[in-house]
């Protein structure tokens, strides 16, 4: 064997322990002394003042026989009273202390909370600039006819609504009472209970970590696609919904088929207006999802797909800190495109893989050493700095690398078996791995070196073990798109009237950076590109057209960027106007005009961009 690979199997020894990635700094909570088990809400929504009020009472389970103090999370909430419950609901004021905030965990709640009561009660309202909720005016919907409010807890936004042990270590059920003015239907990441006067109820029996707490409200309209799921919307949008997203009851059938019954009752979605910053939001029972993703030909479905898969990967068996973040997003990237190749073909799933995984290695280079790794060392990470596409499609590469060695019969099995040990339960890459260890790898030797499962999970980069699915659609892509660039085939000539949109988006990928302005105007001219109505493709073009310097194509983009708030779309078009000084200034006039309608997430990240290129003028092009 040569040295090089002889090191690059050399077992991994980690600069921590176990017991420190265990550990979840992005929370005050102390499970080890006491963990919430149950919570019940008690809410008013006040659109006008955008203001939740209202109270939180939580069940808790000591462990800690000497503890006597309660520590929640909170963030720019306004804590109103605190008090301990007996068992006959009689309440005794509790002192408590709200500690100054840190920019990015909040503000501890110290509750005294000598003898250990086995329930708490809290008074609270929220900011109207929560962090984890956006309200929108009606005139920001699309049919104006009521305000919306929708909620993003993940990764560590639910403190900003709700005080609680912001970690997803700590699993709760709850149930919610909420008031809200007429003609607002709201829905949580739970089952609905029929209406009381004007309060609405919501139960949800399950076990769940607290960044599936989940709120929206406004003038919804639902439409059933089968006997348990259903999509909501506003009304003018809920037909185009359901048409796009009718295949969901064939997705439950193929996912329960390889991974065991669906065990949250029913499926529902939720269309949200477009600033939702991302594509799609898993809350249990009722699904987020960005309108970008209703192209019209089911062409960008696999969103529903990640998000339904979740409910095995990520709702059942949640990563126990931020770190382990890729045990919820690279399983369930993988779940999805079995779901993808089981609804759809093979061959949509291996383009739609490859496309992702051309997405990664195009990222890899910009990203640490530490970001590198599917279990970063856990002291070096920020809550969503494990959220890189790593953790996403390296993730699903590694259960594929064990897939294509143990073979699907081995491995489907061995997963659903995971899903079943593991459920409802929070752990970590390491238990993740004993698990592994004890029920794969060793009872079918032969197979895979336990090193090579270490350099998958700790080193950076990919290992030399990651393959790709051959796909002869690719290849002759491949071969048009040289042709074009070489000038030996006008644009006019490819064969894009063949493609579907993954092939559209597999071409797009791997054109430079910078196009020049000639083949930028000609691919325009052949196939009206700026005019996509698609936002993956937009999401392609646009920063490429750009960065050519492409003037016509301004009033195109900046359309795009005040139409979609959805952060992995409309950020890329910034960072391309940020590359020039005019650009710059043309953007941050665009968003100067329309900063309100963005998300409070999107809107940090958008002026991160801006500040950044104020910084470095000719910020670098890659995406
Ligand atoms: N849970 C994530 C969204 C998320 C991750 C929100 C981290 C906040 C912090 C969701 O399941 C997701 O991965 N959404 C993707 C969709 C997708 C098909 C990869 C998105 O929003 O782009
Ligand atoms: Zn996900």
């Amino acid at each position: 064997m040569r040295l090089a690979t002889l090191l690059a199997l050399a077992a991994i020894t980690l600069p921590y322990s176990a017991a420190e990635a265990a550990q979840d700094p992005y929370s005050y909570a102390e499970p080890d002394k006491v963990r919430v088990r149950h919570a019940e809400l008690d809410l008013a929504l006040d659109f006008p003042a955008r203001v939740i009020a209202g109270t939180v009472t939580l069940d808790l389970d000591w462990r800690d026989a000497r503890a006597s103090a309660l520590n929640l999370d909170t963030r720019d909430l306004a804590i109103e009273r605190v008090e301990a419950l007996d068992e006959a609901g009689h309440a005794r004021a509790l002192s408590y202390t709200l500690a100054a905030p840190d920019p990015e965990l909040g503000s501890r709640l110290g509750i005294a909370a000598p003898g250990r009561p086995a329930r708490v009660r809290i008074a609270y309202r929220t900011a109207p600039t929560a962090s984890g909720l956006q309200w929108l005016d009606r005139q920001q919907t699309a049919d104006k006819q009521a305000p919306f409010l929708f909620s993003q807890s993940q990764s560590i936004h639910a403190r900003s609504w709700i005080p609680l042990q912001d970690t997803p270590a700590v699993r709760f059920s709850y149930a919610a009472r909420v008031r809200a003015a007429q003609g607002i239907t709201v829905l949580m990441s739970a089952l609905r209970q029929p209406v009381q006067g004007d309060v609405q109820r919501f139960d949800q029996p399950q076990p769940i970590p607290s960044y599936l707490m989940a709120i929206a409200a406004g003038a919804l309209a639902e439409q059933a696609t089968s006997k348990r799921a259903a999509v909501w919307a506003e009304p003018s949008q809920v037909a185009a919904a359901a048409r796009e997203f009718g295949d969901i009851e064939a997705m439950m059938r193929t996912t329960e088929q390889l991974y065991g019954p669906y065990r949250w009752g029913r499926y529902d979605m939720l269309v949200l207006p477009p600033s939702f910053p991302f594509g799609g939001m898993e809350n249990p029972e009722m699904t987020f999802l960005t309108p970008t993703v209703i192209a019209g030909d089911k062409s960008l479905v696999s969103v529903v797909a990640h998000e339904l898969a979740h409910s095995w990967s990520g709702n059942l068996v949640t990563s126990a800190t931020w770190r382990d973040i890729w045990l919820n997003e690279g399983f369930t990237t993988y779940v999805e495109n079995r779901i993808v190749e089981a609804v759809y073909g093979k061959t949509q799933a291996d383009e739609e893989f490859v496309v992702a995984a051309g997405e990664l290695k195009h990222k890899m280079p910009s990203l640490s050493e530490n970001q590198q790794r599917l279990a970063p060392v856990p002291r070096e990470v920020g809550a969503d700095d494990a959220l890189t596409d790593v953790a996403y499609v390296k993730g699903a590469w590694f259960l594929r690398f064990l897939e294509a060695r143990f073979g699907r019969v081995v491995f489907d099995a061995y997963l659903r078996d995971y899903f079943d040990h593991f459920a409802f339960q929070s752990i970590t890459t390491e238990q993740m791995l004993d698990y592994l260890r004890a029920n794969l790898v060793d009872r079918h030797p032969g197979k895979v070196d336990w090193d090579q499962v270490e350099q998958w999970v700790y080193a950076p980069g990919l290992p030399e073990s990651a393959t790709l699915p051959a796909v002869p659609a690719f290849t002759a892509i491949d071969t048009a798109r040289a042709a074009f660039l070489h000038g030996t085939l006008g644009a006019a000539a490819l064969p894009g009237g063949d493609w579907n949109t993954h092939e559209w988006l597999y071409f797009l990928d791997h054109l430079p950076e910078a196009p020049t302005l000639v083949q930028v105007q000609a691919l325009d001219a052949a196939w009206s590109l700026s005019r996509s109505s698609n936002a993956e493709i937009g999401m392609r073009w646009l920063p490429r057209a750009v960065r050519a310097g492409d003037h016509e194509v301004w009033p195109a983009a900046r359309a795009y960027m005040l139409r979609i708030g959805r952060m992995k779309l409309t950020l890329p078009v910034y960072r391309a106007f940020a590359g020039s000084a005019q650009g710059l200034a043309y953007a941050e006039a665009a968003y100067a005009a329309h900063k309100a309608e963005y998300h409070p997430l999107t809107q940090r990240a958008i002026e991160k961009v801006l500040r950044e290129a104020h910084a470095q003028p000719v910020a670098d092009a890659a995406r």
